[in-house]
């Protein structure tokens, strides 16, 4: 009737703001939540060309979230992250640092197989970027090792290259980010693995280091 409503100004802010979790929600009620919307998600195109989601697998308390590019074949058919012969190296990779599978958590930026795994579209990592500053969030790691190009230029929102960006600390959301070459790529040029483990043994000590910092300051 041409007469504006007067809205307080609280109510535009809360609109815009994260979605509200009741008091109760649970980690395991987020983390049910989160799965779900990955499994239900439609939000770009891949969706029409997967065969099922790839949430990721292993402890979801984890101090390690270990986190690669996307899914490739063998992946898409069975619903896990790393299982190919990439996936065993990264298998090896952890273990020479001293850790199981069961003890980090492995995700992917994209949750689906890009089809022939071409490399992901800035709009897929875009809508999946979310899924994964959820996932952080609800795991809390101490350290996220970042595993190829694409995954540490996603996390840390550059076009550097992988040679440039490993060897240093870097930080997604307050968590220190350490950078790997990718499995796939040391498959390919296996004169790169001694510089592989030289970047396992610096995230392993850069934990170290922090942990040793909290105790000191604690
Ligand atoms: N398998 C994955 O799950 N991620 C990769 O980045 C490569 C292979």
């Amino acid at each position: 009737m041409g007469i504006n409503v007067w809205m307080p100004r609280v109510t535009a802010i809360v609109e815009h703001s994260l979605p509200v979790t009741k008091p109760d929600t649970t980690h395991s009620d987020l983390w049910a939540d989160l799965t779900a919307e990955v499994q239900n998600c439609t939000l770009c195109g891949l969706c029409n060309t997967r065969t099922q989601t790839v949430f990721g697998s292993g402890n979801q308390h984890a101090d390690w979230l270990v986190i690669g590019e996307a899914a490739g074949e063998e992946e898409d058919k069975q619903g896990l992250p790393f299982i190919g012969v990439a996936g065993q190296l990264l298998t090896e990779m952890l273990r020479a640092i001293g850790l199981s599978r069961d003890e980090v958590f492995i995700t992917n930026v994209l949750k689906c197989r890009p089809p022939e795994n071409r490399d992901p579209h800035v709009d897929e990592i875009k809508h999946c970027k979310d899924y994964l500053q959820r996932q952080q969030q609800l795991i809390k790691p101490k350290i996220i090792l970042a595993v190829g190009r694409i995954a540490a230029q996603t996390l840390l929102n550059t076009h550097e290259p992988l040679t440039k960006l490993r060897g240093n600390v870097h930080t997604f959301n307050n968590t220190p980010v350490v950078v790997v070459y990718h499995p796939a790529y040391l498959l390919r040029s296996l004169p790169e693995k001694r510089k592989a483990w030289q970047d396992l043994q610096f995230a392993k000590q850069t934990l170290i280091a922090m942990e040793n910092k909290s105790c000191v300051d604690s």
